[in-house]
């Protein structure tokens, strides 16, 4: 029996005046259609906090697993800030599964500089009272495919290495998959390397693992990701939400801010990794094209790069979905209503 999700218990058991708040965005998305199964493996990180808010609150999702991975700080560290994140969110139905501590190769490189020494600064969080599953992320995925009545998609915005170790632990599993939507790589320039987005440049390997399963993959870099800026008017629409939990978000958002300013110079920080689950919520949002992908395993200045040929040159056959355009007042009109369901909810 798959657990209750908020948002299946928002869609079920909304009362009157929570309808009333709903947004545009949601009168044009009626309730009824049956949430998609989804599993988030995510590395939180201010972004992906945001993600799990989106995929928890959002009514037509059906969130069956959160797992964890090292990547913007160390396992313990990211799954600790997932259990923060449900914890003040009240979402404790939904198993919080820890995964892989390393990449596929080498070692790990995390991003305290952009993310903070917890991986989650900014809010002082208070002891998380959610708990972790004991099971690894990894048979935390295979039994939730196993045993769903519909293909499952998995969102991965972190480095893929726990998507890329279960694709290779439960091949079979591969078409009881219905695609997979990844926060990661760049049609351009990087933000860690010169050519290299963080998620992919941790872990290569399992990236190149993902791009190659078969399974449908859409790739959300940064030439998208960069749209989805947390301006002062996001802020200030989340702060007149009113709930402790905005006030949170608007935390998390302004330390987030602050760090890339300082790091990157820019004026509102782009929250890429929602931009995933947002696509799968109203497909709208993200305007995306099939296009040629490689992920740079080798080059001794460019490993980790993502390959993206925009312009048909390589004759490559096209193999990924990749995210180009975004409607950002649509985006963040999902977000904020996801906060507004789960804040009002606790
Ligand atoms: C990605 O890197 C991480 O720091 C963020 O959480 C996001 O997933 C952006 O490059
Ligand atoms: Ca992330």
């Amino acid at each position: 029996m798959p657990p209750v999700t908020v948002a299946a218990r928002a869609r079920v058991s909304l009362p009157g005046p929570r309808v009333a708040a709903r947004t545009a965005v949601d009168r044009e998305a009626p309730l009824s259609h049956t949430p998609r199964p989804v599993i988030l493996d995510c590395d939180p990180g201010h972004d992906d906090a945001m993600a799990i808010l989106l995929a928890a609150g959002n009514p037509t999702i059906d969130l069956r697993a959160i797992t964890t991975v090292a990547g913007n700080q160390t396992l313990a560290k990211t799954t600790r800030n997932a259990q923060r994140v449900c914890t003040v969110a009240g979402i404790d139905d939904v198993p919080i599964a820890a995964g892989c501590d390393r990449p596929l190769r080498g070692a790990l490189l995390t991003a305290g500089d952009v993310h903070g020494e917890s991986g989650l600064d900014g809010p002082a969080f208070g002891e998380p009272t959610v708990a972790v599953d004991d099971r690894h992320a990894v048979e935390v995925m295979h039994e939730v495919v196993q045993h769903a009545d519909r293909p499952v998609t998995i969102v991965g915005v972190g480095p893929l290495t726990n998507v890329a170790t279960y694709l290779d632990r439960y091949p079979a599993d591969r078409g009881r998959l219905e695609r997979i939507e990844i926060m990661g790589g760049s049609t351009g320039r990087g933000n860690t390397a010169p050519y290299a987005e963080f998620n992919v440049l941790v872990d290569p390997e399992a990236a190149d693992v993902v791009l190659r399963s078969g399974v449908p993959t859409t790739w959300h870099g940064l030439q998208v990701t960069h749209q989805a800026t947390a301006t002062a008017d996001v802020l200030r629409r989340i702060e007149g939400l009113g709930t402790p939990l905005a006030a949170i978000c608007v935390e998390l958002l302004t330390f987030f801010r602050d760090t890339y300013r300082a790091l990157f110079g820019l004026d509102d920080p782009p929250v890429h990794d929602p931009v995933a689950i947002a696509h799968l919520i109203d497909p709208v949002v993200v305007g995306t094209a099939r296009l040629p992908m490689r992920i740079e395993l080798v080059g001794e200045h460019t490993r980790g790069a993502t390959v993206v040929d925009t312009s048909g040159r390589t004759g490559w056959e096209p193999n990924a979905e990749v995210g180009l355009t975004l409607a950002h007042d649509r985006f963040w009109d999902l977000l904020i209503d996801a906060i507004d369901r789960l804040g009002a909810a606790g």
